[in-house]
């Protein structure tokens, strides 16, 4: 049961959805967890709940889209626990929803800044980190890391690029041990889809795109990352892992 037994993790946006259900599972598999979430009541209340549990964890505020922030995240890993074995960059947002020649120029750069920047200025600071005895990264992309969505082309964009980013970044460090993937969830339900203005029509349309009938759940994402995250995927490196109950087989 203890598959992350003495490992140090850093989780950003753990304070809610697909993020907050990997810090449990960790802590729940023995890693010490950095709870990390722009939203700082969210991180606390994650990590009372880890320590309630009888696990280890430590609440960081950060909003990623600030590099010197991730800089510190990675820092205060360091300070509380001595290292950093596992990363899992998953801070994210829905984003403006608009037809491209609608679309703001700061809905763009938030977008991007949030879902995609973030991601650079996590990874540069976190295999700095890993690169004395080795790690693992996983990144947040998505579906639409894959294939267009209307009304979202900064969301898209930002997927694609963290794919590409994710690629780039494994074949520079596997020889030093680290191992960098992806994942690609489908629609999965948690709070972001609310904040992307869906309501249950939407939800029960967008569910029917999945040819498993159903969104999916912040559970079904974390267990991935876990396998991810652990020796049993020791030869898995720059991949790309969609867990979408078949939506890009259609
Ligand atoms: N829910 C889905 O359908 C779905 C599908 C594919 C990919 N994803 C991706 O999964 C990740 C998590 O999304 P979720 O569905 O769990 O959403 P969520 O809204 O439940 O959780 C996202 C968390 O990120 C935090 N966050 C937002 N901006 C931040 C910032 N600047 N710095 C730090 N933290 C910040 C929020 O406070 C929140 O706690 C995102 O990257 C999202 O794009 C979600």
């Amino acid at each position: 049961m203890n598959q992350l037994e003495s490992k140090v993790a850093v989780i950003t946006g753990a304070g809610s959805g697909i993020g907050a259900a990997t810090a449990l599972l960790f802590a729940a598999q023995g890693a010490k967890v950095i709870v990390s979430d722009i939203n700082e009541q969210a991180c606390q209340d994650v990590t009372k709940q880890i320590l309630l549990a009888g696990g280890q964890a430590y609440a960081v505020k950060t909003d990623v889209s600030d590099p010197l922030q991730c800089e510190a995240l990675v820092a205060e890993a360091l300070k509380q626990y001595n290292k950093l074995d596992i990363a899992v960059n998953n801070a994210g947002i829905g984003g403006e929803s608009n037809a491209t020649g609608d679309m703001s120029i700061e809905g763009w750069n938030k977008v991007i800044a949030i879902n995609l920047s973030s991601i650079f200025y996590c990874m540069k600071y976190e295999i700095a980190a890993m690169l004395s005895q080795g790690g693992c990264i996983v990144n947040m992309a998505s579906i639409l890391g894959q294939v267009g969505f209307a009304n979202a082309a900064g969301y898209v964009a930002a997927k694609h690029g963290v794919i590409g980013l994710t690629q780039t970044a494994a074949i520079e460090y596997a020889a030093r041990n680290i191992r960098i993937n992806a994942v690609g969830p489908g629609f999965i339900e948690t709070p972001l889809l609310t904040a992307a203005g869906m309501d249950d029509t939407m939800k029960r349309q967008i569910a029917t795109l999945h040819p498993i009938g159903r969104l999916g759940r912040p559970e079904e994402v974390a267990e991935l990352i876990l396998w991810l995250s652990t020796a049993k995927a020791s030869f898995v490196n720059g991949a790309y892992y969609p867990v979408d109950g078949a939506y890009l087989s259609r």
